[in-house]
């Protein structure tokens, strides 16, 4: 007798105008960011450097029509701030017209663009003058919103001002693995407390500068929430712990800029096992690799229910859910494309269950320069050959997630 496949749900399509697509940023992909933080700290520090990345700065072009060509209907891509603004005050224009044309190659490809503002790098005249340490901050990053706001606003459709405020703060000011390499607390809280100001500034200034009777601008920003789980649920200290760094990591944001996003941006990574909670002397976690769990060539656990949960806990906050970025390190394309499935699986939970879920970008459109990873960890849909002329390979993980694109459903 044939056994009944009780994994194969009912097909479902999804929302009509639901987005579909991929992510990336400047400086981990464009090459020659020379200006900024990230490149002098690169030349100092390490022995791998950015460089020319995946030459997508001349290459855009190319990288579009491929993503196209896989059904993608929306590219995010971000700004680079220094080269738009190389000296305080000075605005390029010949950077800014590249912008225009790349925004301009979207449409084009009839693709929707999410722009982020800052991803991470920031000019190195304005880290030098303390970057988001200082008040003055909020100054400077606003002239530069407005600045883009009046140069590219006719051609952009969502505005994403800050990537994952949490987790630069975290990685630059409490780890100090990240420009500007420092582990003080006092600072870390108060680069959250101003990344939070140059949101709120951000967000208002985009509305002024374009808002029409018949049209309202989209401005959000992206978040990284964590997915937990604790060993020890009775423990009450386990769960006070829990309740407090789940507000603190991946609630606090939404207070601090209440009222000011009209969208929220999802990065879906992480997946973290509480072991035990020790009152003055520090938190475990499991390490998934000792549990024989699956995870990233970088280390990270896969654990594709976590996608759910997030959207599920973040539904409260009653605006739409925009995944902005979700992908997998690895130089075995088959757990890519599963990968893939199964997020996009939870995706479909959450629909279900009700939430107002309008995109799900893949991080990221080509391999990239992945921050401390350097060149070794292999996002891209789109591979890069770094030795020969920054080939472009379509991995079969990118054609496995065509087919869930085209025909709307895994
Ligand atoms: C960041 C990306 C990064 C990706 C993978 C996200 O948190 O926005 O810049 O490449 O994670 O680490």
């Amino acid at each position: 007798m044939p056994t009944q496949n009780t994994h194969n749900p009912p097909k479902y399509t999804w929302p009509k105008n639901f987005l579909w697509g991929a992510a990336s940023s400047a400086h981990q992909v464009e090459g020659m960011n020379t200006r900024n933080d990230w490149w002098q700290w690169e030349h100092e520090k390490r022995d791998r450097v950015s460089g020319e990345a995946a030459n997508h700065y001349h290459r855009y072009a190319e990288d579009f029509q491929l993503a196209r060509k896989l059904g993608a209907t929306a590219q995010r891509i971000s700004i680079e701030w220094s080269r738009i603004e190389p000296k305080p005050g000075v605005f390029d224009e010949n950077a800014i017209q590249h912008y225009r044309q790349v925004l301009q190659t979207l449409q084009q490809n009839k693709m929707r663009s999410f722009v982020t503002l800052h991803h991470f790098t920031l000019p190195s005249w304005f880290a030098a003058r303390g970057g988001f340490e200082t008040k003055e901050s909020v100054y400077y990053f606003t002239r530069f919103v407005k600045y883009c706001a009046e140069e590219l606003g006719d051609l952009v459709d969502f505005w994403i001002t800050i990537n994952e405020p949490l987790v630069y703060a975290e990685q630059g000011w409490y780890n100090g693995i990240w420009p500007p390499e420092k582990k003080n607390t006092r600072l870390y809280f108060k680069v959250i407390r101003n990344l939070a100001r140059a949101h709120r500034k951000a967000y208002k200034v985009l509305h002024e500068t374009l808002d029409t009777t018949d049209h309202t601008v989209q401005v959000g920003f992206a978040h990284n929430p964590v997915s937990w789980y604790l060993y020890r649920p009775h423990a009450l200290v386990d769960n006070a712990f829990a309740h407090y760094y789940d507000w603190f990591r991946n609630h606090r944001i939404y207070r601090l800029t209440k009222g000011q996003y009209d969208f929220i941006g999802i990065n879906y990574y992480f997946h973290q096992r509480i072991k035990k909670v020790m009152p003055f002397s520090g938190v475990t976690y499991a390490k998934p690799e000792k549990e024989l769990r699956e995870v990233s060539s970088v280390g990270w656990e896969i654990y594709p229910q976590g996608l759910f949960d997030v959207l599920i806990d973040l539904s409260r906050y009653k605006v739409p859910l925009y995944i902005t970025e979700n992908g997998i390190a690895t130089t075995n394309d088959t757990q890519r494309e599963r990968f893939i499935e199964q997020h996009l699986a939870e995706v479909r939970h959450a629909l279900k269950a009700g939430v107002d879920i309008r995109s799900y970008l893949y991080w990221s459109l080509t391999d990239s320069y992945e921050w401390e990873h350097g060149y070794d960890a292999r996002f891209g849909l789109i591979g890069i050959d770094y030795k020969k002329d920054f080939k472009r390979t379509v991995r079969k993980s990118a054609q496995v997630y065509a087919k869930i694109m085209k025909q709307r459903d895994i």
